[in-house]
């Protein structure tokens, strides 16, 4: 694995992010992105249960249970999935990247020094979350892009990704570095709405046959596919909500 460039808030950078870079990236928008994730992901009060919690069953069900797995997950936002594996799954050891710092602090203060969140959503009609977390020494998050993952080649038992490759820059690319990274027979998850932001990504990877094509191009087998996977993402006390029809798939990397 390559050496951080730096470490910031003890968040290893394997990307040196510039202040450009920051300042035009949504994703480090405190108020428009990290609040939001944090009210998806570590507001389980307000909803009655995890908003998300069929992804993460999804995840779960693929990932072996009695082995010492090195799992990576990419785009892992504010680290709810990747702390929920850790705790799962305690023999395996799990890195989360993002390319956000904003959002891998505030991971890093829920799950790795287990500090309790305090946060309004009475805007929104909601009450005061007080999400308690516990330390995972199995945990580590780092920050780095999709695209030039620091991971060496088939280093990784599973890597999976949910709601971020639609985001990436180069989707392509992203998906080439899960595959390098994968170990023979490692498996793959990606979870995605296929909302791609630009429309070189909807004439490569759209409809989903062009994203199963290019999984087995990259030498994987299509062992699960979910078409019309649909997850929720609450938003107020009315009960508003978006609904995102996602595609769940899951491959394995043949030799
Ligand atoms: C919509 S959020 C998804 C977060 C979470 N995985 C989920 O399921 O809700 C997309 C995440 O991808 C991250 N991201 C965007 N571009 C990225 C890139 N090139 N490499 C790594 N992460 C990226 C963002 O910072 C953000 O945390």
């Amino acid at each position: 694995m390559n050496d951080p460039i730096f470490y910031k808030n003890n968040i290893p950078f394997f990307y040196p992010k510039s202040q450009f870079e920051i300042t035009h990236d949504i994703y480090e928008h405190f108020d428009l992105s990290v609040k939001d994730q944090i009210k998806l992901h570590l507001s389980d009060q307000l909803w009655s249960g995890y908003p998300f919690q069929k992804i993460l069953d999804f995840i779960e069900n693929a990932i072996h249970p009695f082995n010492d797995f090195h799992i990576l997950e990419i785009g892992c936002g504010v680290g709810r999935m990747a702390s929920s594996i850790a705790f799962k799954f305690p023999h395996s050891s799990i890195w989360g990247v993002d390319y956000s710092f904003q959002m891998l602090n505030q991971a890093r203060k829920s799950f790795i020094e287990g500090r309790s969140l305090n946060l309004s959503f009475e805007n929104e009609g909601l009450g005061i979350i007080q999400h308690k977390s516990s330390a995972l020494s199995n945990l580590k998050f780092g920050l780095t892009t999709a695209e030039n993952l620091p991971f060496d080649n088939e280093s990784q038992d599973f890597v999976y990704s949910s709601f971020t490759l639609d985001r990436l820059k180069n989707p392509l690319k992203g998906i080439d570095e899960m595959s390098r990274v994968l170990k023979k027979d490692g498996k793959l998850a990606i979870i995605s709405p296929l909302n791609f932001i630009e429309k070189q990504h909807w004439i490569e990877l759209y409809p989903t046959n062009k994203l199963i094509a290019l999984l087995e191009q990259n030498g994987h087998q299509i062992i699960e596919y979910k078409d019309n996977f649909i997850v929720e993402q609450p938003f107020d006390r009315r009960g508003n909500k978006k609904i995102w029809n996602c595609v769940a798939i899951i491959c394995v990397k043949e030799d």
